[in-house]
């Protein structure tokens, strides 16, 4: 048993920023981050096109942001949430600047905006297109300057302790990946920032950490678990196999210009929207989908080839290497690209404070549901919420600490005895889990697909329940019982969704 007095299981844009916000406030407190592999890896590191804010109110407003949020949440968005949120960016990004992160400016040494997709306006801080990237290394940085914050690499979050009867969070057990021991961490305050599911699908744009841990643990500790039937894809993944998680072609390069044609050169989202190109991600999606099967084609493209060869190069450096890498040259060829998933809009039911339906536990990230994106998520509104709930759930610690009184328990956590190398059965199960969730509980979904995607993850639940109580528990039997819990969380909140809205569409409600 480990006491310490705030537990945040994440090492992403969430975790990092709470945890240095608590650790600033409390210098004399103990602070554990724990994440499960390397202190950088996490959605976070891979974001491309940046965070949205207003901070030019000559041309723009905290009213149109708002605006574009509620039009792409499709009427499913806390406007409360929404408002405080786009009014809380500017000092949220500021403090972001103050501890060392860069955004591009332009030649009179003015921010950079970017413009994306759902925006009315240019409006999107970034670093050329790497800012999760930059923001990631500047957050660890500052961590790494504290002295009473522990960060604890290969350190795997199990499952949540909490008191039978009064469901107060008391901590997590966590396995030490090296050592192969586990810990049971005894926290006042959890924070849950563990990210998303990606990994539920074949084609994501996440990397193989998107395991849905947080909210899977939140789930079997009888937290609220809300609006999963919200995935989103994103409609510009470049379309190719050699890349895993698969490799994203940044909504931004749409901001820029460029167009989205079918594989007869033939430009199409005037057919399906009057934002075109811009239009929000759920629908643009949905377009890609519709025009590959009018066509019976893998993938569309991506034009950027009458677009400047400096200035793309310069605002996109890592697409531009990358897609050279593959032989494919933006200046002359067309970028072929489909649908991944990407993004969660679901997850862990939090209050405005961060708090979830647990007390002493919050969540704050891709693994929460604020509110904010409702049923289809505004482009880089993401990293923002992040950065908004971390700071809320900072205030509300400084709360709970201040009222908290000690009050240690001794768990222990019984673990199977009998090691047995079960790799290969648990990813044939991972990848049946991701074909039926790629096949049956994807862009376009119908009541027979859902039923039947149920019914075969019950089954894959059942056996892994199996695994669970036979063998000794290792990180990836515990990721595939996640990803099963998550994938069947979407599953079944698709099928209790009886309107078609933003991201969610069933053939058969049309
Ligand atoms: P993450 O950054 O995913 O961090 C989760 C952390 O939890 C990781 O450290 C992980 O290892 C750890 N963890 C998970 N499970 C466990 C466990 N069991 N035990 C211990 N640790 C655990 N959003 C925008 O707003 N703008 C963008 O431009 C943008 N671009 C994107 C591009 C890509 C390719 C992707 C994948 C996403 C993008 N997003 C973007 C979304 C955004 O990056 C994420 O939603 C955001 O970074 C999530 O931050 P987080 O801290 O909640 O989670
Ligand atoms: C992108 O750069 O297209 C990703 C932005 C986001 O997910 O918000």
């Amino acid at each position: 048993m480990q006491q310490v007095d705030i537990l945040i299981i994440g090492s992403g844009i969430a975790g990092l920023t709470y945890a240095l916000k608590t650790a600033n406030h409390f210098p004399d407190k103990s602070i554990v981050i724990c994440t499960k592999a390397d202190e950088i890896e996490s959605n976070t590191k891979y974001a491309q096109g940046g965070i949205a804010t207003v901070m030019n109110f000559e041309k723009d407003s905290f009213e149109k942001h708002i605006v574009d949020t509620l039009i792409a949440g499709d009427g499913h968005c806390d406007p409360e949430v929404v408002s405080l949120v786009v009014k809380e960016a500017p000092e949220r990004i500021s403090e972001l600047i103050a501890w060392g992160t860069r955004f591009d400016k332009n030649t009179q040494g003015e921010y950079d905006y970017g413009l994306e997709g759902g925006h009315s306006h240019e409006r999107i801080l970034h670093y050329k297109d790497f800012t999760g990237l930059e923001i990631e290394q500047k957050l660890l940085k500052q961590i790494h300057n504290k002295q009473n914050i522990q960060l604890f690499t290969k350190h795997f979050a199990l499952d949540l302790i909490t008191t039978p009867v009064t469901k107060k969070c008391k901590g997590a057990y966590v396995l030490d990946v090296e050592k192969n021991a586990i810990i049971a961490f005894n926290a006042k305050v959890v924070m849950l920032a563990s990210g998303g599911s990606g990994q539920a699908y074949l084609y994501t744009t996440n990397p193989a950490i998107a395991t849905g841990d947080g909210i899977a643990m939140a789930h079997r500790a009888k937290a609220n678990i809300k609006d999963m039937q919200f995935v989103q894809f994103h409609p510009t993944a470049l379309y190719y196999d050699g890349f895993n998680p698969a490799f994203l072609i940044s909504e931004a390069v749409r901001g820029f210009g460029a167009i989205l044609r079918n594989k007869f050169g033939v430009a199409f989202m005037h057919k399906y929207d009057t934002r075109k190109e811009l239009a929000p991600r759920d629908i643009v999606t949905r377009a890609i989908h519709e025009e590959m099967q009018e066509t019976k084609s893998e993938c569309v493209y991506l034009d950027a080839t009458h677009l400047d060869a400096y200035e793309f190069r310069k605002h996109f450096p890592v697409i531009t290497d990358t897609l050279e890498s593959i032989g494919i040259d933006p200046q002359i060829d067309f970028i072929p690209v489909i649908p991944a998933a990407h993004y969660l809009c679901g997850g862990i039911a939090v209050n405005q404070h961060s708090e979830t339906s647990i007390s002493y536990l919050l969540a704050c990230g891709e693994c929460s549901c604020t509110g904010l994106h409702g049923a289809n998520r505004l482009a880089s509104n993401s990293l923002l919420e992040a950065l908004v709930f971390a700071h809320r759930g900072y205030l509300k610690t400084v709360e709970l600490l201040n009222n908290s009184i000690s009050d240690p328990i001794n768990y222990t956590y019984t673990r199977n005895k009998t090691v047995k190398n079960i790799t290969t059965e648990l990813e044939v199960v991972k990848k049946e889990i991701q074909e039926i969730m790629s096949k049956k509980v994807s862009i376009i979904r119908s009541n027979e697909s859902l039923e039947k995607a149920e019914s075969r993850l019950l089954y894959l639940q059942r056996v892994v329940d199996l695994f669970d109580k036979s063998y000794q528990t290792t990180p990836k039997l515990n990721e595939i019982r996640n990803l099963l819990t998550v994938a069947l969380l979407i599953t079944q909140q698709s099928i209790k969704q009886n309107e078609n809205k933003g991201a969610y569409y069933n053939i058969s409600l049309c």
